[in-house]
């Protein structure tokens, strides 16, 4: 496929300061009586870095979210090229026994569930789906949500109640972090990853509250670090403070490990963790997600007090069957082939970006994330990657650290070598036109400016 960006008519090449620093955090808490006026600080912010293509959120495929496609940034530029944007790990959304399931759900019950689980939003796929993940996470109990999102949510905030305490990774998800704020004022977080953080923070809580309940949230993997715990240390420390272990496993589960069970079933935990969280928008190719406990009172219970599934419609019947059929593939020899393809494209790239100078963050995942560090310099960088026919999503502060840009690349099954010879070469590319374009600025406006202190405290961060 050819290549082609269109630069924005009358973007100017000179970029304003303002378009270069700050971040989505500083417009967090607006101020003032006028609820509805007082956003439009972000909105300028934001606008002047769409209007110098320097905006990289927002875009829309115009095809197939697949190894190649075209798309459209939010500023209306046409980009095409090879996609690494796209979460679809093991490529199975264009899968043509995937499609079928999906078309042939529409033959049946036409479009949509047309109710929440708790009242006539279950259909036969449904069910079945419940019955299949199951018997995946070695028969426990599962509740099946209309997003991941809000299967974490969920699970935080219809078990905890507010004498509760949460103990979660600095670095959780959103989802987990406001199903949190939702249940409890209780809130610790620890160090990401540090068990011993963890250790700390039980240890006080139980000096002070023998009473109530702890529950402890992490990830099986960090997408924005693409880094795992060690879960069973995790489980070793709650056991010694009377604390239940909560793990998401959305970025791993289906596409890591010899038969699909992520970190969670290569640290043989599948068993051990009180409540796993799923997603299916990553490698299931539909939006879904569900809990899995390990009792049915558990699971009767958070069908009728945790709120994202008691008043949110159910899974379409097409976004069941489409579940149930790349589950089917993920549990067969194909699933085998496509994660070891996978993780032969993951290792291949990790190897080819450090030989290229570039820096691969955190561990071997359908995430690479790739460090760029200052934002500006990062969001110079991004536009300079759509221009040349790549697409990767650029993640930067409050998402990762302040410094710690990066582009997090999201690997295919269907990559070819290639597809990832080229995204490295347009990266470092990228990056050096970006470097010397960044430089210009950095220096042009003197040794104390905004520019030169953010490019300090991304050299610090390195
Ligand atoms: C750890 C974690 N949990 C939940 C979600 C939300 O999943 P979904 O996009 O399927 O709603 C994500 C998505 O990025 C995630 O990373």
């Amino acid at each position: 496929m050819t290549t082609s960006f269109t630069r924005a008519p009358g973007a100017d090449r000179a970029i304003p300061e303002a378009a270069l620093t700050g971040s989505l955090r500083d417009f967090r808490a607006p101020a003032g009586t006028d609820l509805l006026g007082r956003v439009e600080g972000f909105f300028g912010w934001q606008d002047q870095r769409r209007r110098h293509n320097l905006w990289p959120y927002a875009k829309s495929t115009a095809t197939a979210p697949k190894t190649h496609c075209s798309a459209k940034s939010d500023s209306g530029q046409e980009l095409s090229g090879v996609n690494f944007a796209s979460q679809d790990y093991l490529s199975l959304s264009s899968h043509p026994a995937v499609k079928e399931a999906a078309i042939a759900a529409v033959h049946e019950y036409g479009v949509h569930s047309a109710g929440s689980a708790a009242l006539l939003g279950n259909t036969r796929h449904s069910l079945k789906l419940e019955k299949a993940i199951s018997d995946f996470v070695h028969g426990r109990e599962v509740v099946l949500y209309p997003t991941g999102w809000s299967a974490g949510f969920a699970a935080v905030q219809g078990i905890v109640r507010p004498s509760d305490h949460v103990v979660m990774d600095v670095l959780a998800h959103s989802c987990l972090q406001e199903g949190a704020r939702a249940a409890t004022q209780n809130i610790h977080f620890h160090g990401h990853l540090n068990v011993d953080g963890l250790a700390r923070r039980l240890q006080r809580i139980r000096a002070n509250d023998t009473e109530n309940g702890i529950l402890v949230v992490t990830e099986s993997l960090f997408s924005m670090h693409s880094d795992t715990p060690n879960i069973g240390a995790m489980r070793a420390v709650c056991d010694e403070y009377n604390a239940k272990l909560l793990v998401d496993c959305a970025h791993d589960f289906g596409c890591i490990g010899e038969n699909g069970l992520g970190h969670l079933g290569l640290q043989n935990m599948v068993d051990k963790a009180d409540v796993i969280i799923g997603s299916f928008s990553k490698t299931f190719a539909s939006n879904g997600g569900f809990i899995a406990v390990k009792s049915r009172a558990v699971a009767e219970y958070m069908k009728y007090y945790s709120a994202t599934q008691t008043f949110s419609n159910a899974l379409s019947p097409v976004q069941a069957a489409v579940v149930l059929a790349s589950l089917e593939i993920i549990r067969s020899e194909e699933g085998k082939a496509r994660r070891r393809k996978l993780m032969d494209n993951i290792l291949y790239m990790r190897a080819e970006m450090t030989r290229a100078g570039l820096e691969a963050l955190g561990d071997p995942s359908a995430i690479v994330p790739v460090r760029v560090g200052a934002e500006g310099l990062a969001r110079i960088a991004s536009r300079e990657l759509a221009s040349l026919g790549a697409i990767a999503n650029l993640v930067e502060y409050p998402a990762v650290p302040q410094g710690g840009a990066r582009f997090r690349v999201q690997v295919m099954a269907d990559h070819s070598r290639e597809d990832v010879d080229m995204l490295v070469r347009l990266m470092q590319q990228a990056m050096r036109t970006a470097d010397l374009e960044y430089r210009s600025y950095r220096e042009a406006d003197g040794a104390n400016n905004v520019l030169a202190q953010q490019w300090e405290l991304a050299s610090n961060a390195a």
